[in-house]
């Protein structure tokens, strides 16, 4: 098991890089714009191959690396449904697990700091955004937070785990790096009130002055998508609309590049192929599946996704590995509902 704790000085930030083995699929919790370099520098000291990058919230402090990773590996991004921002590959919600090779994190959706907060469990440890801090919680006077949201997020949901469950969370100005369930019950001055009123009243008389950051990194934070524009100019992609002519001809195969559990909970286009994108570069070279399907049936292979980033991604990569009537359908599945694309359980 790889882990490592990851800080910037400036935002406070604590990124945590997770990956069960060397040479293997890593996986980034919020990551920090200005550390991209580092850590692409440190993935490739272990030979990690980064696979999802995932950010527990919409930062109010600094920019998200999410895009630029997104960019320079062709991971998947990942937020929390609820998330405003334009486009994440991939969104989750309560009960979802966040898959990579040999880690799976459960999914706790965890609002009250924002509405769109999110922790992830992993054992016996748990990141906890800035949901709960080290002897502090997540400010909830902005970005639709809630203290009462919050004080059912902590009490009702991450103060239940374990005593001994280790707290990582995404900030710390103090300099602790981890602590503990219990330890926070205990020690916690948020967490000694005795109702939900009490959280509220105490929560709402911070006043506290806005992060510096805040004009900058929150509209920053909302356009982390992938610009799709450039496959689109390219004549790689193919609207939704045109998507619904394409259903029933011989002379197209149609492939779902998401996860198992995305496809249960929103189904798939009829008679599409699953191909989940963590399995992308085996599929698309010589010999692959999609390489071999597409040379011996001269089928026109069309991509898709939930938004359009990871078959965006597929695409370039099936075109460099010589697919070359490869397309997406630009905006993924997304796209596909608002035309009222039919949807096969
Ligand atoms: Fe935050």
């Amino acid at each position: 098991m790889i882990f490592r704790q990851l800080f910037d000085q400036t935002s406070g930030t604590y990124s945590y890089l997770l990956a069960s083995r060397r040479g293997g699929e890593a996986l980034i919790v919020d990551p920090v714009l200005e550390k991209v370099d580092r850590y692409l520098q440190l993935m490739r000291e272990l030979d990690l191959k980064l696979v999802k990058a995932v950010d527990t919230h919409l930062h109010a402090d600094h920019i998200t690396g999410l895009g630029a990773l997104r960019d320079r590996t062709h991971c998947i991004t990942v937020m929390g449904e609820q998330s405003g921002v334009d486009v994440v590959s991939m969104r989750v919600t309560e009960g979802d697990k966040l898959q990579i090779e040999g880690i799976a994190l459960d999914v706790l959706y965890t609002p009250g700091h924002t509405d769109d907060s999110y922790s992830f469990l992993m054992g016996d440890r748990v990141f906890t955004g800035d949901t709960l801090l080290i002897r502090g919680t997540g400010r909830t006077d902005f970005q639709n937070g809630n203290p009462r949201a919050q004080y059912e997020s902590l009490f009702g949901k991450l103060l239940r785990l374990p005593d001994e469950t280790l707290v990582y969370p995404a900030h710390d100005y103090k300099g602790d790096t981890v602590s503990t369930i219990g330890e926070e019950k205990a020690f916690n001055p948020r967490l000694q009130v005795k109702s939900v009123d009490e959280y509220a009243d105490l929560m709402n008389n911070l006043n506290l002055p806005n992060p510096k950051m805040m004009d900058v990194a929150v509209p920053a934070n909302m356009r982390i998508g992938l610009a799709q524009e450039e496959v689109r100019r390219k004549g790689w992609a193919v609207t939704a609309e045109e998507g619904l002519a394409l259903l029933d001809r011989p002379d197209i195969v149609l492939v779902d590049l998401r996860e198992p559990r995305e496809r249960e909970r929103h189904g798939t286009i009829p008679g599409s192929l699953s191909a989940p994108y963590p399995d992308l570069q085996d599929n698309v070279r010589a010999g692959g599946m999609l390489h071999e399907l597409a040379a011996r049936t001269g089928k026109r292979v069309v991509f898709y996704c939930a938004y359009g980033e990871r078959s965006a991604m597929a695409v370039q990569a099936a075109q460099d590995a010589g697919i070359g009537a490869a397309c997406h359908i630009h905006g993924g599945l997304d796209a596909w509902r608002k035309v009222n694309g039919p949807l096969a359980p």
